[in-house]
């Protein structure tokens, strides 16, 4: 199975409706940020391209799966920011797009095939703009109805920023961190779950 074709299937399978709503993280670190250019990676639905819309970014958000960009594309017309986002296909293990943004979000970008994240990540670091930012959220605890395999390490925040080989020197960073949120289900159970943030700022 593609990586497409299991995205697919997942969103085919949920609810098309969005909480309309940001991920607690990307409201809490990007929401003081001066708006600018923006790239989401790993959009899905929408909601955070559709929040930083609102907040008066450009946002390129850029998903693998084509029914999760068409739900996004429908979320961002019925918000009256579809002019402001732009949506694009990519695979990220293979494809990614031009351009370098003041901020490059990627919330939750798992994926249970065996795929070159790291590099992905360091191609998303290589489109910071100088002064920009680079915030990225990631599972530290895996909900009670993730597909992900209970037997999946995930990494520490830590792991995941010693992967993308960053130069200290040109990179300031703000948090590295985990933080708790109460997290909703498909069928609107909730549990309380981990995410770690890494938040930085390219500084030349
Ligand atoms: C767990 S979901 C998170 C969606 C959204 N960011 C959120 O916070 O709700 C992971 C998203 O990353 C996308 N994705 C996974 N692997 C990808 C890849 N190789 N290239 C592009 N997108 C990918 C999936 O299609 C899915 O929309």
């Amino acid at each position: 199975m593609t990586t497409e074709t299991f995205w697919n299937d997942i969103y085919r399978r949920g609810s098309p409706t969005t909480s309309g709503r940001p991920g607690l993280a990307l409201a809490q670190f990007a929401g003081p940020l001066s708006p600018g250019s923006a790239l989401e990676l790993g959009c899905g639905k929408g909601d955070d391209a559709v929040w930083l819309a609102r907040q008066g970014w450009t946002v390129t958000a850029v998903d693998v799966s084509t029914v999760a960009l068409s739900l996004a594309t429908g979320n961002a017309e019925a918000a009256g920011v579809a002019e402001r986002v732009r949506f694009e296909a990519h695979d990220l293990a293979t494809s990614f797009p031009t351009g370098t943004f003041g901020l490059v979000a990627a919330s939750f970008l798992h994926s249970p095939q065996d795929w070159p994240r790291a590099e992905a990540l360091i191609r998303a670091a290589g489109a910071v703009a100088p002064g920009g930012h680079l915030l990225l959220v990631e599972h530290a605890s895996r909900a009670p109805w993730s597909w992900s395999a209970e037997d999946t390490r995930l990494p520490t925040a830590e792991e995941t920023l010693e992967a993308m080989r960053l130069s200290p020197d040109a990179w300031r960073i703000r948090c590295l961190c985990p933080i708790a949120r109460l997290a909703t289900g498909p069928d609107s159970q909730t549990a309380t779950v981990t995410d770690n943030v890494i938040f930085l700022q390219r500084t030349e």
